[in-house]
């Protein structure tokens, strides 16, 4: 079992569109895939209109969560939304609260992955997703502030990881939203390329509005519209997953 936070401390950087592609993605592949949406904003399970007072809270609490199937193979456990930052307030002040999650979600065990789509501010909950994941992809946007992001997100990945003594590797730094049309994008490519030959995914993925469309049908980008720029790059982030053996 592969268990993958899609991480960064920047906000609207494609973290859950990737989390949602990819999941399908690798579910079209065969792969047994959980989908967990811990950003109490809900978004991911928005997508597959879940609500719930029984997600990522739940767990938290050592209790059972609510799990759907929302494909073949394919299943989502909601963040619980506002029941999960009431939650994270009262955890605050108990014991083992860095390794709750952890202990829920290996209970759940029987799947190739767990994709965790965390939300952008480093909460009890992410300090729990990072106790649990063995390896992280962050996503960066073509933008100005993306490098200075991107350090403050490794900083606070090495920070946690010391605190919980819990290693987690690096699977990939994802370049999105890349315009071809725009010389920030090059710019801001060529930057990374440089400072991360290794740690780059080779798949870019580009700025494409069915990618911002899709969720509003509920449906990944497969689903949407398979043609797409937008579905071929995600196509091949799936396949530079699966063959990923690092
Ligand atoms: N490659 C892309 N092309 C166009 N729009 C995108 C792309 N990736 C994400 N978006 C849009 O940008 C916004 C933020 O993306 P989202 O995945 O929600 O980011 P995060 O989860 O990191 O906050 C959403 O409206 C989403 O549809
Ligand atoms: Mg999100």
């Amino acid at each position: 079992m592969k268990k993958i936070a899609i991480i960064s401390t920047k906000g609207g950087v494609g973290k859950t569109t990737t989390t949602v592609n990819v999941g399908h993605g690798l579910s079209l592949n065969g792969k047994r895939v959980i989908m967990v949406d811990c950003d109490s904003q809900n978004n991911l399970s928005d997508i597959y209109d879940m609500e719930s007072d029984r997600g990522v809270n739940a767990l938290l609490m050592g209790k059972r969560a609510w799990m759907c199937e929302v494909r073949r193979n394919l299943f989502v456990i909601p963040s619980g939304g506002r029941n999960l930052i009431e939650y994270e307030w009262k955890l605050a002040t108990q014991k083992n609260r860095h390794r709750r999650l952890a202990r829920s979600l290996e209970d759940l065990a029987n799947c190739d992955f767990v994709l965790m789509d965390c939300s952008s501010s480093m909460n009890l909950t992410n300090i729990n997703v990072l106790a649990f994941a063995d390896l992280v992809i962050i996503p960066v946007g073509m933008d100005y502030f993306s490098v200075s992001g991107l350090k403050q997100t490794f900083e606070l990945i090495k920070d946690i990881c010391q605190r919980t003594e819990h290693h987690v590797r690096l699977m990939g730094i994802l370049a999105t939203q890349f315009d071809v049309r725009t010389r920030i994008s090059r710019e801001i490519y060529g930057v990374l390329s440089r400072m991360f030959p290794r740690e780059l995914f080779n798949t870019v993925i580009h700025q494409n509005t069915k990618l911002r469309e899709s969720p509003a049908f509920g449906k990944s980008i497969f689903e949407y519209d398979i043609s797409c720029n937008g579905a071929r790059d995600y196509i091949k982030l799936t396949a530079e997953i699966l063959a990923y053996d690092g």
